[in-house]
């Protein structure tokens, strides 16, 4: 029996091998086969995280177990865009334990408990102020604070921020634009930071949330570099932050 069973046996080793060695290289990355092969075959994987991988620091790939429903066209398209524009990504994606229609009461109302200004407050911003949100089908609000810069020793030691909402909410997905102007540090007329946040719904109880961030330059400046790194440090962490609390505060 065994004897007449291992020529078979062989062969199974032989075909495994050679599908295996035909399946595009993943640098030892867990591919559950939703990435197009094509894509595959051009990027250079560099970072991977729980359930996504962070190609040369451009687009995030989401690699999906077979279980998972794919999220709408929509969705998937906003993602693509935000994923081509949106260069120097923050924070990969957080399911929230919240359903996707509290997201505005909890956390974007000027009411809420959780608000952009108290958490701008709560970190160490000063003369916090905020409009209301305007009416519209796209809602906007404008804050200024005073944004602490650290240990330099020249130059002033806070800047002064105006920071732009845009807010969009559809059935299938949020976007919170920030645009934010940052007044007091060299080269400032020449570059603006603009994150966006995310939002769909998961299930009844629960969301997920993506924060992707870029730098928008309009003038030639030295220090690009520089700014890029210094804000994707700053802003990550900053949103980093704001994540961890929320989830303190939801639990
Ligand atoms: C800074 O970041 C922006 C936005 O991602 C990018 O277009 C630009 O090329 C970067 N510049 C440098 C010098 O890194």
């Amino acid at each position: 029996m065994m004897i007449r069973d291992a020529p078979l046996a062989s062969l199974f080793v032989l075909l495994t091998t050679l599908i295996l060695l035909s399946l595009p290289s993943t640098n030892g990355i867990r591919y559950f086969g939703h990435l197009e092969d094509s894509i595959l075959q051009n990027i250079d994987v560099t970072t991977v995280y729980d359930d996504v991988v962070v190609i040369n620091r451009v687009p995030v790939y989401e690699i999906r177990g077979g279980s998972q429903a794919e999220p709408d066209e929509a969705f998937k398209r906003i993602l693509r865009d935000l994923q081509k524009t949106y260069k120097i990504i923050s924070l990969p994606p957080t399911t929230l334990p919240l359903p996707f229609t509290s997201f505005h009461s909890k956390f974007l109302s000027s009411s809420s408990p959780f608000s952009f200004p108290k958490f701008h407050e709560n970190l160490e911003d000063k003369n916090v102020e905020s409009t209301e949100w305007t009416d519209g089908p796209s809602m906007s609000r404008v804050m200024k604070f005073l944004h602490p810069i650290g240990k330099n020793p020249v130059g002033p030691s806070e800047t002064r921020v105006t920071k732009t909402q845009t807010l969009l909410q559809t059935p299938t997905h949020l976007t919170l634009t920030s645009t934010s102007q940052i007044h007091d540090v060299p080269s400032s007329s020449s570059f603006l930071v603009r994150d966006v946040l995310l939002l769909r719904p998961l299930s009844d109880s629960s969301c997920e949330v993506r924060v992707f961030l870029n730098v928008e330059w309009s003038s030639f400046s030295v220090i690009k570099s520089i700014v890029n790194k210094s804000t994707e440090r700053d802003v990550g962490k900053w949103w980093g932050k704001w994540v961890e609390d929320v989830l303190e505060f939801l639990k």
